[in-house]
């Protein structure tokens, strides 16, 4: 099996640096399309075989050095009891948003085998189909950005009511948080034990938060989740998007691995971070739409920076955008390895 990816986020030594791309199932992909043509994305998630499908289209595809588990952060507030829907154009809608206390005693945490076997059964058959290829990664969003859609119902610009009940409702903010950290503790021990072999935390807003207020009002609870699956031995990847501002704090989480954006010089945010943690990123999904000399010269000084770090992961900065040419997604993934190995 080609194991790059494990060994880069323990900082081992590897043969070339390895690739995968943050949303790398998807609607770039036209094979993507053609089996959400026939189903919802929300059944997409829930049927196994269909999951499993689609997760293994990229590996195939782009010849990525992982696997991420075709899911989605929300599914586990489903769980909680809170009613989520997709709608095309609009993205995700939790309808009666957590905004009181009794909303947030109203909520249940996950039980992983009753609540969401499909996820579990899912990563049993990535496992088995995956096993000469590549790593599976398991995920959960991080507790503040599962919160902002929680309180907010949805996606948001500028975090109205999720601010506001933790500036002004700190008690109540507090509570939500702790519910959602059982929950997610539960959830990634129960992918890690079913089989994923690294977990992702995507914390996608938490560039949103002033770092006195991320320092109270998300890590403690990202650092309590890790504490929680350390034992469990496996790889555990912190990704803060808009990291900024943040990166010191964010180290402080535990993880094995930081993902960063691409708004930070990733030779800056290495000597930040130290040699203690591996570092995954850091390309603009937007330089996929460059010619391809741009493109390189982009891909070599991230390499050229990265291999300064511990390990390094090489990845977009956040999500790749639907609009993309997966002949260049492929181009990508050709160039980190000539160019690494
Ligand atoms: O390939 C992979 O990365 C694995 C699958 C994956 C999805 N969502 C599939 C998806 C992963 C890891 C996610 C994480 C996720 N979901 C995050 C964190 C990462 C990030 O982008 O910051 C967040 C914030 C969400 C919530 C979410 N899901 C939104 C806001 C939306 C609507 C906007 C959009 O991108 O479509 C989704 C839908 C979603 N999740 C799709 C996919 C493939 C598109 C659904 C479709 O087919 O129509």
């Amino acid at each position: 099996m080609n194991d790059t990816f494990l060994r880069a986020c323990r900082g081992e030594d590897v043969e070339y640096t390895p690739i995968w791309i943050m949303r790398q199932a998807g609607r770039y992909l036209p094979d993507y399309q053609e089996v959400r043509r026939k189903v919802d994305f929300l059944t997409l998630c829930k049927t196994p075989e269909l999951a499993a499908e689609v997760t293994i289209q990229p590996v195939d595809i782009l010849g990525v050095d992982a696997a991420i588990l075709f899911s989605d952060i929300l599914i586990p507030l489903e769980s909680m009891g809170m009613k989520l829907r997709f709608l095309e154009k609009k993205g995700p809608v939790l309808s009666r948003p957590v905004r009181k206390m009794k909303d947030v005693e109203a909520l249940r945490t996950i039980k992983p085998k009753k609540d969401v076997p499909f996820v579990l059964d899912t990563i049993k058959i990535l496992r088995r189909k995956l096993r000469k290829k590549v790593p599976l990664i398991g995920f959960a969003g991080a507790p503040f950005t599962l919160a902002t859609y929680m309180i907010e119902g949805g996606s948001s610009k500028n975090f109205l009511h999720t601010k506001t009940m933790m500036f002004s409702a700190p008690e109540v903010f507090h509570s939500l948080m702790e519910r959602i950290t059982e929950t997610t503790m539960e959830y990634l021990s129960a992918q890690i034990r079913a089989g994923a072999q690294a977990v992702q935390i995507f914390d996608s807003w938490a560039g949103a938060l002033a770092p006195d207020d991320y320092r109270e009002h998300s890590l403690p609870y990202v650092k309590k989740t890790i504490e929680a699956l350390k034992p469990l031995g496996v790889p555990i990847i912190y990704f803060v998007n808009n990291c900024g501002g943040l990166l010191e704090l964010a180290r402080t989480a535990g993880a094995d691995v930081i993902g960063i954006d691409w708004r930070v010089d990733i030779g800056k945010a290495i000597t930040k971070l130290g040699k203690g943690v591996s570092v995954q990123g850091n390309l603009d999904p937007l330089a996929l739409f460059a010619d391809e000399r741009v493109l390189e010269s982009k891909v070599k000084e991230i390499l050229k920076k990265g291999s300064r770090a511990r390990g390094h992961i090489f990845n977009l900065g956040h999500g790749i955008i639907p609009q993309t040419s997966p002949d260049m997604a492929k181009k990508l993934v050709q160039m980190v390895h000539e160019l690494s190995g």
